[in-house]
């Protein structure tokens, strides 16, 4: 852990020992240690038991609030053996400035702030990314990278197998910088060579045209063409570039919210009217999917959240794995620096079509509109829309079936007000540390 998140965390612990005596003392050390996945079954059964036992609060049973004890504070993010250069500062530092820099695009035109602004949480507070002129639309909402550095799985459908492996998706993305890595080889030469060869050492050749093309991306007739050994060095400088972007996302380091300081003790720190919400988000089973401190279970659900009518259906996971597979760059890959930590994917068993990777809700207030394809404006609607349950399985908009931890539920206008009341106690403080 890196010295400047150490403030954070360490009044976190502080407040939550500090205010020990206005909580129930956890029934066993177990309870807390449990895995995140517990199932709220095993809660709705546990509830009968303690149900003569006073609520916390008015509103929580002894188990309700020992699983809210598990989703504050935020823990310290978790280290990242598949990239060595993860905590390095000089790593970051550089990172910073290529999350800036417009030329790692066709044409200079996008970086990767633009879509990524920090005024909103590293969103972009569009329904669809967009980028080059003319505009190129993507089909997915941009999501935020303040909480990236926590869970394995990256993108709406996992398509990164950790962070690093995900800027070149970006960067060959014909949506957005429609680049390929030879071109940002030679970037990397022309604008940064001194400190990325101090880190990362030396450089091909690069300008040795007839080894590397102008332009060539794993795929096209010029990449194929290129020597083994030139592509390997190729593929090394687009995962050292993941790596720095990755050092410089896990400097952005979260404040903590309302939630976490009535969490901490202070009840007051909520309103009645969110610690209502809060309650309705367990009741209505929310937290069977947004649970444990970053509020996802870091898994994949179909809920039949709408498609953009215009970009056709969007297969989730099953593109996800795919993507995943082709891409050289990976936390099991050559490139890794560990590539025994993590187990590989599951298979792709059919299931999967359609699912998308639970988004944490922390700051979730900040960053409309919602779903992976941005077609929710608001957090009302996304209650209406879970409330019915996802879209019907006749409508062609979505894929795959909704998941049956997601229970349809008739909200009182009351309810729904007081669910959104209560997300909107996520937001973080601030949320850069530096
Ligand atoms: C044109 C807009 C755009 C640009 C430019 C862009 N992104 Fe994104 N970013 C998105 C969208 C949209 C997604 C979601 C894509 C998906 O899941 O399929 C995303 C997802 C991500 C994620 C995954 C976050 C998570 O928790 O799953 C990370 C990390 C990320 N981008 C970092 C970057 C970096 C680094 C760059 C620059 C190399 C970049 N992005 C450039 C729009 C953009
Ligand atoms: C079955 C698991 C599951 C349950 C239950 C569930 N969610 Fe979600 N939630 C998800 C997934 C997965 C997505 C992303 C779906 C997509 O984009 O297609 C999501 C998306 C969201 C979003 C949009 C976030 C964003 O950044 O776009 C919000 C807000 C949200 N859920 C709140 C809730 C609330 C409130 C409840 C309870 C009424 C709830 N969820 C129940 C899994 C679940």
């Amino acid at each position: 852990m890196r010295s400047h998140c150490l403030p954070a965390l360490v009044l976190a612990a502080l407040s939550l020992s500090a205010c020990g005596d206005a909580q129930p003392a956890p029934a066993d050390a177990t309870a807390l240690d449990a895995p995140a996945d517990a199932s709220t079954a095993d809660v709705a059964t546990r509830d009968a038991t303690d149900a003569a036992s006073a609520l916390i609060d008015d509103r929580f049973t002894q188990r309700q609030w020992e699983m809210l004890r598990r989703m504050s504070p935020v823990p310290a993010m978790p280290a990242n053996p598949t990239n060595r250069f993860a905590d390095n500062p000089q790593a970051a530092a550089l990172g910073r400035m290529i999350f800036e820099d417009r030329g790692f695009s066709r044409g200079a035109q996008v970086a990767c702030a633009s879509c990524h602004d920090r005024a909103r949480l590293f969103t972009d507070g569009r329904p669809l990314a967009e980028a080059q002129m003319p505009v190129m639309r993507g089909r997915r909402n941009t999501p935020t990278l303040l909480y990236a550095g926590w869970g394995r799985w990256k993108l709406w459908d996992g398509g990164a197998d950790t962070l690093w492996a995900q800027p070149i998706l970006a960067i060959e993305n014909p949506h957005e910088h429609d680049f390929t890595r030879v071109e940002v080889a030679r970037h990397v030469a022309e604008a940064y060579r001194a400190p990325w060869e101090a880190l990362f050492g030396p450089l091909p050749p690069l300008d040795d045209t007839t080894r590397f093309p102008a332009r060539a991306k794993p795929g096209d007739a010029a990449w194929r063409a290129m020597r083994p050994d030139d592509q390997d060095a190729i593929n090394r400088i687009a995962a050292n570039l993941g790596k720095a972007l990755e050092a410089f996302e896990r400097t952005l380091v979260p404040g903590r919210s309302a939630f976490d300081r009535y969490m901490a003790g202070d009840r007051e720190a909520m309103t009645p009217e969110q610690r209502d919400g809060l309650k309705l988000f367990i009741t209505l089973s929310c937290i069977n999917c947004h649970l444990g401190p970053l509020f996802t279970d870091d898994q994949f659900h179909a809920l039949r959240m709408p498609d953009d009518s215009t970009a056709g259906p969007d297969r989730g996971r099953a593109e996800g794995l795919a993507t995943a597979a082709e891409n050289v760059l990976g936390a099991r890959s050559v490139y890794s620096d560990d590539r025994t930590v993590y187990a590989p994917a599951e298979p792709n068993s059919g299931a999967v079509v359609g699912q998308f990777r639970t988004p944490t809700l922390r700051g979730v207030a900040l960053t409309a509109p919602y779903g992976h394809a941005g077609t929710l404006a608001t957090l009302e609607e996304v209650i209406a829309h879970d409330a019915a349950g996802g879209l019907p399985l006749a409508d062609p908009r979505a894929q795959g079936t909704v998941d049956p931890a997601l229970i349809p539920f008739a909200p009182l206008p009351r309810e729904v007000a007081a669910l959104v009341s209560f997300l909107r106690a996520l937001t973080p403080d601030e949320y850069v540390a530096r």
